[in-house]
Formats: C-alpha cells, sequence, structure tokens
C-alpha cells in the first residue's frame, strides 16, 4: 500500500508563525509535525510515501528528511501548486499511486493511542473499499461529520455541517482500495472551490463501500489548526514524553521497532543527535 502526507496548505492560519516556513515542519514539542503523520503511515506498515507540499516549501521538507532510506522508507515529493482540495491528492499522485491501495494523512494530524497500530495493520490487510475514522469531539461543525447507526453503519457525512447529525468528526486519516483516483476525476469543486474529500467519501458509502473506525475515549486526535491548538499538542506531548520515559513519533524509534533498521543502524543514527533526543535513541538502540 503506497501512502500520502499532505502539506500543501499555506498555513495563514498561524501566520506570522508560519511565514518562514511551512506550517508542517514546524515544531510540535521535539520534533517537526511531519514526524507525526510519517510514523501514523509507518505504523500501518506502509513505507512507500509521497509528500505533497506547496512549491515554495519542497525543498525544505527534502531537506529535512531525505530520501528516507536511513529509517527505511521510500520518500517522494511533489507539489501542489495551489490548495483546490484534499480530495485533488489522488490526482496529483495518480502515478505514484500506480493502482495500488492507498493511504492519505493530512500533515497536520496526530495520533496517539494504545493499539492504534494493530488497528492500522488489520484496515491495511483487509484492503477493500475504504475506511474513515471517527473521533468524538466538542464542536463538529469545524470538521467533516460521520453519522452512524447503532451497528456503527454510516448514515451520512457531511462536511463542516452547520447542524452537525452526530458529534463524530471525521479525522485527516483515510484509506482507500485502488479506486481513489477514478473517483477524485469524477468530483466537481465545492462552494468553497476545493475537491472535498467528504465528496469521495460519500461515493464509497453511496457504493455501500465505506466503513468508519471509531477512535475511542483515552485516544488523542489532535488538530493543530490554531496557535492554541498547536501549542496544546506540544503540551500533550511533552507531558506524555516526560511521564513515560517513551517519546511519541520518533521516526528512528519506528523504524527500528517496525523492523526496518537494524539495532545497529539506530545507534549509528544515534550519534547524528548530540543532545537528549539522540541520547534516547542510544538508549533504545543499547537496552531493548
Ligand atoms: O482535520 C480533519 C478535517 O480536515 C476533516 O474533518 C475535514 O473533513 C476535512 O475537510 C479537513 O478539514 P479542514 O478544514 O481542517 O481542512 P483544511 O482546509 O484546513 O486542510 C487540512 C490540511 O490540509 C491543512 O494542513 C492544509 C492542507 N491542505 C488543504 C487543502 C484544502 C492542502 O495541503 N491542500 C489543499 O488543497
Amino acid at each position: 500500500m503506497k501512502g500520502i502526507i499532505l502539506a500543501a496548505g499555506n498555513g495563514t492560519r498561524l501566520y506570522p508563525a508560519s511565514l518562514p516556513i511551512s506550517k508542517i515542519l514546524l515544531p510540535v514539542f521535539d520534533k517537526p509535525m511531519i514526524y507525526y503523520p510519517i510514523t501514523t503511515l509507518m505504523l500501518a506498515g506502509i513505507r512507500d510515501i509521497l509528500i505533497i507540499s506547496n512549491p515554495h516549501d519542497i525543498e525544505n521538507f527534502k531537506r529535512v528528511l531525505g530520501d528516507g532510506k536511513e529509517i527505511g522508507v521510500n520518500f517522494s515529493y511533489t507539489i501542489q501548486k495551489v490548495p483546490r482540495g484534499i480530495a485533488e491528492s489522488f490526482i496529483i499522485a495518480e502515478e505514484y499511486i500506480q493502482n495500488e491501495p492507498c493511504a492519505l494523512i493530512l500533515g497536520d494530524n496526530i495520533f496517539h493511542g494504545f493499539g492504534f497500530s494493530s488497528m492500522l495493520k488489520g484496515i491495511v490487510q483487509k484492503n477493500s473499499g475504504a475506511t474513515i475514522f471517527g473521533y468524538k469531539v466538542k464542536d463538529p461543525e469545524r470538521f467533516g461529520v460521520v453519522e452512524f447507526d447503532e451497528n456503527n453503519n454510516v448514515l451520512s457525512l457531511e462536511e463542516k455541517p452547520k447542524n452537525p447529525k452526530s458529534d463524530f468528526a471525521i479525522t485527516g486519516l483515510y484509506f482507500y482500495d485502488n479506486k481513489a483516483t477514478e473517483y477524485a476525476k469524477t468530483l466537481k469543486p465545492s462552494n468553497r472551490g476545493e475537491l472535498e474529500i467528504t465528496d469521495l467519501n460519500r461515493i464509497y458509502l453511496e457504493n455501500g463501500n465505506l466503513k468508519a473506525e471509531v477512535l475511542g475515549r483515552g485516544f488523542a486526535w489532535l488538530d493543530t489548526g490554531t496557535t492554541e491548538s498547536l501549542l496544546q499538542a506540544s503540551n500533550f506531548v511533552s507531558s506524555m514524553e516526560i511521564n513515560t520515559g517513551m517519546k511519541i513519533s520518533c521516526i528512528e524509534e519506528v523504524a527500528y521497532r517496525m523492523g526496518y533498521i537494524s539495532k545497529d543502524d539506530l545507534f549509528e543514527i544515534s550519534k547524528k543527535f548530540k543532545n537528549e533526543y539522540g541520547k534516547y535513541l542510544e538508549r533504545i538502540a543499547l537496552r531493548n
């Protein structure tokens, strides 16, 4: 399965903080924001990852992440010239996807919770239709919203409805079979001029091919859309890391635990960082 990280927005809600560099490269506590979606894809077992950025920021992503070989993954890069909608990713990435199933994650979405990795692996193995994730929020009108029946079957999907039919936001992580590009090409721009991911998901729903997993209580789905929520995300990661002594979304550690790199590889990488991050990697390489 291929993976896409969409990181092409201009981050205007975070201006002036995101003027110098893409919001997706700003730090969330101790690492760039993009490390979080990268590890989500890696935990699903996805090793081919396309990063879609805007023309202005693409070189910075390449400089920060390189080709990925050091951590046993393959990063590729392409641009979205203008933010024409999340579903446009599948049109931009058509050649890259090569008719394979594909996962998409928004660069500013952070997921953390027990059992997430096995849930993701199960979805990748199933490999049919589309899967989205619902998460209970207090302000569903800010998101795509999914409505369920009593058996957790999806009844409806709406993008930022004025009167939401449920409290379940649709998170920015989506798994598709090999039909996503074909369907995306049939979409028409919405009132805000975008190819909406919710419209793509609705095609799967109408074909009886959409599944929604609920991320329950105790699971963290963090939004980094505003300066306050970015700070909250940093605070969340710092308190989890300080309390447990374990890092969240450390790409090198995940590569090692997934078996993409060896203990020796991890030890070598640890030497690059003459700081607490390097000591952490060294500790993992030497002890676990
Ligand atoms: O975060 C989850 C939500 O993401 C979903 O609940 C919504 O259904 C979905 O439409 C989306 O809503 P947002 O209002 O958060 O989308 P936004 O326009 O802020 O874009 C999300 C990220 O994707 C942001 O970092 C910018 C980037 N982006 C967005 C568009 C439309 C692109 O890179 N290219 C684009 O064309």
